[in-house]
């Protein structure tokens, strides 16, 4: 493993894992600190974001967490402050968090909708507008959003369809507005990948193999797929990569 985020900072935001095993976010979180990053794990649930910090910390990493619902702008602030006290700068921001609605247009409520909105979308908002003035202090910095295949192929969910278009819109704003303060901002396009949100639903056989046959790589990914490339995009190796949408697939985007 490469020290290439040594002397960085990372705030990994939905660095929980919901449930049992690694979901994207812890598994980020662990390779960023395996990198040589300090990394301060937020999520909703305490428990979630200490776990992330315990691996780290058992690994010989540095970690700090926090509980913090980015629903919220002031717990959104309080994360980037928590990063300045912990660490003294902020070099890398990776939203994480994102929910589906499971609704198609036609049953969705008002209230799911501005949910999934207020959780994917806004929440991102609001942990860069928190983020961005520290990273210009700080000479730069680097932001990795969460996205998926969804929010570029009709899928049936429309608030996590369309929210995550949003998330995609967002990113190239901030590429094309902040690169002139050194802050490279890209978003990972995620598809199929093995965590415990996504899991049950292939314990359905069939909806297993659909899935299956739907990507040409014929298998789904690992979270520590995803987290290698957002290593990647955080570290100095990317140093000329911004407002890039970076399918993560397995090649699902291209079918
Ligand atoms: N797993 C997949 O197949 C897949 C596919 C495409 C995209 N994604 C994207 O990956 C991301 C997360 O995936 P995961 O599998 O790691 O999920 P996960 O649920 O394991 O992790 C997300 C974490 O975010 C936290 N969280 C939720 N709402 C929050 C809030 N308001 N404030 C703070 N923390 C909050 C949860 O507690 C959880 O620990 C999402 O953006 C999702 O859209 C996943």
């Amino acid at each position: 493993m490469s020290n290439r985020l040594e002397g960085k900072t990372a705030i990994v935001v939905g660095a929980g894992t919901g449930g049992e095993g690694v979901g994207n976010g812890k598994a980020v979180a662990v390779r960023f600190a395996r990198e040589g990053a300090r990394v301060l794990c937020v999520d909703r649930f305490e428990t979630a974001a200490k776990a992330t910090a315990d691996t780290i910390r058992s690994e010989g990493g540095t970690a700090e967490y926090l509980a913090a619902d980015i629903t919220r702008a002031d717990h959104c602030q309080g994360a980037v402050d928590a990063c300045m006290e912990h660490f003294g700068r902020v070099d890398v921001l990776h939203n994480n968090v994102g929910i589906p609605s499971l609704m198609e247009i036609t049953d969705m409520t008002e209230e799911a909708w501005d949910h999934t909105f207020e959780v994917n979308v806004k929440g991102m908002f609001m942990m860069c507008r928190s983020a961005i003035p520290r990273m210009r202090e700080g000479g730069g910095g680097t932001i990795v959003n969460v996205s998926t295949v969804a929010s570029i192929r009709s899928f049936p969910d429309a608030a996590y369809t369309a929210s995550k278009g949003a998330v995609n819109s967002l990113t190239i704003y901030l590429a094309g507005r902040y690169a002139r303060y050194n802050i490279r901002a890209n978003c990972l396009v995620l598809g199929y990948i093995d965590t415990p949100l996504a899991r049950p639903a292939w314990e359905d056989e069939r909806v297993r193999q659909i899935n299956l046959k739907q990507v040409p790589l014929r298998r789904f990914a690992s979270p520590w797929e995803v987290a290698s490339v957002a290593a990647f995009l955080a570290s100095d190796d990317a140093s000329y990569v911004t407002g890039a949408i970076i399918p993560v697939d397995g090649g699902l985007c291209i079918m």
